[in-house]
């Protein structure tokens, strides 16, 4: 059977370029700053973001980690949304291991943080409060539909910021799905922020890791952190070379992730029994409701499966598809010809 794996990009394989880029890299010790590979890694990573410096890191969840480490103190807090990935889906290690207190503000339908908010949330110097250092901001969201943030928001958050001396992070991890979903080029998305996380093992197809961007001395908080975390890789260039491939070539064609997105989308719509969330520029994340007299979305994505068809089941009601590279129109249009046989 051909299986059609809709549960996630981060499922995505190394393609034939990033396996042959792997077995010939140049290597050395990243921990002795020696592997040339990851050096050349991190300064293509700091000029795609529009910063002095990057970082190499394993995950997605380390890159938000290690950036907050190195900005926040304990008791410090930072502001976040209630759905962002670091809040949720994290272990809450910046409390955990960092001793960071968070805020929680609500998360706009389109992932953004309602600015209002995010002031009344910064504390005022007062023995009794911890100290507000830090706003975070997830772009794409996943949790909000895949949803799209523009420059024009991160440009009006990175004021009220600024303006009381918070720093800014981005959990970047599929940004570069925000920059080519918005026709931007990335670094608008990432000039108001300190810091960036974002992942080549996601959308990208790498294998494994992200990578965390900023100024130098942000960078070099950061590669202390990572070290603390056990993070310190030695021939990790086997790895970089895969992520370099990721962003030669890996990222433009984003658009056609975007495209199969839109058609899955089109597609369900049509169902009197699917009830797909709107968001405002499609990416590569779908959510969607099952609204059926006799079935959830446990027996849907059961059913889906014995046909071959994978999406990821949330809760009771809620479903998830995420495009990706492995992914084609005709497995779409193969998709959306089970969901109808499962309506009828
Ligand atoms: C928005 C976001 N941030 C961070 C992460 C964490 O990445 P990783 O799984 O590489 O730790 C994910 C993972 O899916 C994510 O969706």
């Amino acid at each position: 059977m051909h299986v059609i794996d809709l549960r996630s990009d981060t499922l995505t394989k190394p393609t034939p370029e990033m396996r042959r880029a792997m077995a010939e890299a140049e290597v050395g010790d990243d921990v002795f700053g020696e592997d040339p590979t990851v050096n050349r890694l991190e300064e293509m990573a700091a000029g795609r973001m529009g910063k002095e410096a990057a970082l190499f890191v394993a995950s997605g969840t380390m890159g938000n980690l290690v950036s907050l480490l190195a900005q926040c103190g304990r008791g410090d807090e930072i502001i976040l949304g209630d759905q962002a990935h670091t809040y949720i889906n994290e272990q809450g290690g910046v409390a955990a291991l960092g001793g960071i207190h968070p805020r929680i503000v609500p998360n706009e339908p389109d992932g953004t943080l309602d600015l209002l908010r995010v002031k009344a949330a910064i504390r005022s110097d007062n023995d009794h409060y911890p100290r507000s250092r830090l706003v975070t901001v997830e772009n794409t969201h996943n949790l909000c539909g895949g949803a799209a943030i523009t420059p024009e928001y991160m440009q009006a958050l990175g004021i009220v910021a600024r303006e009381r001396g918070l720093r800014l992070h981005v959990d970047g991890a599929r940004i570069f799905n925000a920059a080519v979903a918005l026709g931007v080029d990335v670094k608008s998305l990432t000039a108001d922020a300190d810091s960036v996380t974002f992942c080549v093992s996601k959308g990208l197809g790498a294998p494994v890791g992200s990578l965390v961007c900023g100024d130098r001395a942000f960078i070099a908080e950061a590669r202390r952190a990572r070290k603390v975390v056990g993070g310190g890789m030695r021939q990790a260039g086997v790895l970089a070379a895969a992520a370099i491939v990721a962003l030669e070539q890996m990222v433009s064609r984003l658009a056609e992730d975007h495209a199969n997105a839109r058609l899955l989308s089109a597609g369900l719509s049509e169902l009197p029994w699917v009830q797909v969330e709107p968001v405002p520029v499609r990416t590569n994340i779908l959510y969607f409701a099952v609204r059926h007299d006799s079935l959830d979305a446990r027996q849907v994505t059961d059913l889906l499966a014995e046909r071959g068809i994978l999406m990821l089941r949330l809760g009771t009601n809620r479903v998830r598809a995420v495009t990706n590279y492995h992914i084609s129109s005709s497995d779409i249009e193969a998709a959306l010809a089970v969901f109808r046989s499962i309506c009828s």
